[in-house]
């Protein structure tokens, strides 16, 4: 909320479909959907009903007891990303947080590996970064560590396979964690070659390969995993999958659910670190299920990828018009900004692009005209509700701000 640009943010009175309404009155076409957390779109229907029937009709909120929709939710998760087992948390932090700690108690290794400039959640393990001269550090603004994380994590560029096969090498390392494709440090995606090869790796060395598709779910129902035919070890998700609603998962292979079931000393049913009171409440759970079996469907996302693609045509036009030699980048219903002519090709080249007084300048041109964009990064996320008019605005407007640029 601090980050909007423009000095306050707006304050907003009521948000329905892929549209948000301030107190002033003010009605805006939101390409943000809360950074992903209302990429269904602002309280559909079906959503609205369940949460409405589980919390009024049926009763019972949080009742620590499994409900029929979690099961619903595990085996449509399972039917989507190839995870046999699933289990809930309220975010996608504790899902990461959570699948790091099985990890490294089924492996008996002491390190994580994440890439530079990834991000998780406010996972103390992923808070590292390389600098300038290559070495591993604290990320500049890291509050209140615990223990420096260059302690519990190495880390290297995404797409530099060669640098993963050496920090893996000593068998040391119990899970990398990665997204399919980089979406926190602008949209960074996987060259040819690197996803695969980094399975190789981590099978070489016997170290798990955790999928975090929270963001990038975008690619499609099963998210990049389904989408590039990818093999994870286990899959963490969250913000999306319930409409809004407080909600993280987990999936895990079958085989690492074996390895788990076989921990004789670790405690996984009460105060070991795994696990919450609301984990797998009834209320979110409710939601997940009418998003994804009502909402988020295989024809939503076709639709959404579709409008995405317009609207990547859109941007593309007016650069071309305009001839701004910027560049942008598509993961299925989510596209992203980059202020270069080509993409950058990793976390630490996608930083340097950085230009936060062009970037204000951009969300608050677009603000003042009816948009919202994520204010984070440059990025433009469709829902099932987003409308072509709404995204021919866009153009319109954005090609009206590269027109004033110059
Ligand atoms: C890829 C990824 N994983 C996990 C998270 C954490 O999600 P949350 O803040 O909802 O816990 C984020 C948040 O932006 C994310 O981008």
């Amino acid at each position: 909320m601090l980050k909007w640009a423009g000095g306050h943010p707006l304050f907003a009175a009521r948000a329905r479909g892929a549209a948000i309404e301030d107190v002033d009155g003010h009605r805006y076409v939101d390409f943000a959907l809360g950074d992903t957390g209302a990429m269904a779109g602002h309280s559909p229907q079906p959503v609205v009903d369940a949460v409405a029937r589980r919390l009024g009709e049926l009763g019972g909120a949080t009742v620590m007891l499994p409900t029929e929709d979690a099961t619903w939710v595990g085996e449509e998760l399972s039917r989507r990303f190839g995870m046999q087992l699933w289990s809930f948390a309220l975010s996608a932090t504790d899902a990461n947080r959570w699948a790091l700690r099985l990890c490294r108690a089924i492996t008996q290794r002491p390190y994580v590996l994440v890439f530079s400039h990834c991000y998780h959640g406010t996972v103390d393990e992923t808070f590292v970064t390389l600098n300038g001269g290559g070495r591993p550090r604290s990320r500049e603004g890291n509050v209140g560590p615990a223990v420096d994380p260059t302690v519990t994590t190495r880390v290297c560029e995404f797409n530099d396979l060669e640098a993963v096969e050496r920090l893996l090498a000593d068998e040391q390392v119990a899970c990398v964690l990665t997204e399919p494709a980089l979406t926190n440090i602008g949209i960074v995606p996987p060259e040819n070659g690197f996803l695969d090869g980094l399975r190789v790796a981590c099978d070489d060395t016997e170290t798990l390969l955790i999928v975090d598709e929270t963001h990038t779910l975008s690619a499609g129902p099963g998210g990049c995993t389904a989408a590039w035919s990818l093999q994870p070890d286990l899959v963490t998700l969250g913000k999306a999958i319930a409409g809004g609603l407080p909600i993280g998962a987990y999936g895990v292979s079958d085989d690492v659910a074996a390895r788990i079931e076989a921990l004789e000393e670790a405690d996984l049913m009460d105060v070991g670190g795994v696990g919450g009171t609301l984990a797998g409440n009834a209320l979110s759970l409710a939601a997940a299920r009418a998003t994804l079996g009502e909402v988020l469907t295989p024809a939503a996302f076709d639709r959404m990828t579709a409008l995405c693609d317009r609207f990547v045509a859109g941007v593309r036009g007016a650069l071309a018009e305009h001839d701004v030699p910027w560049s942008i980048v598509q993961l299925g219903a989510r596209a992203e900004l980059a202020f270069a002519p080509e993409p950058p090709r990793d976390g630490g080249a996608s930083a340097a692009l950085h230009d936060g007084e062009l970037e204000d300048l951009l969300h608050l041109f677009l603000l003042n005209r009816g948009i919202l964009l994520t204010p984070f990064h440059n990025m433009a996320l469709m829902c099932p509700a987003t409308t072509e008019e709404d995204v021919d605005r866009h153009t319109e407007v954005f090609s009206e701000l590269l027109a004033a640029l110059k």
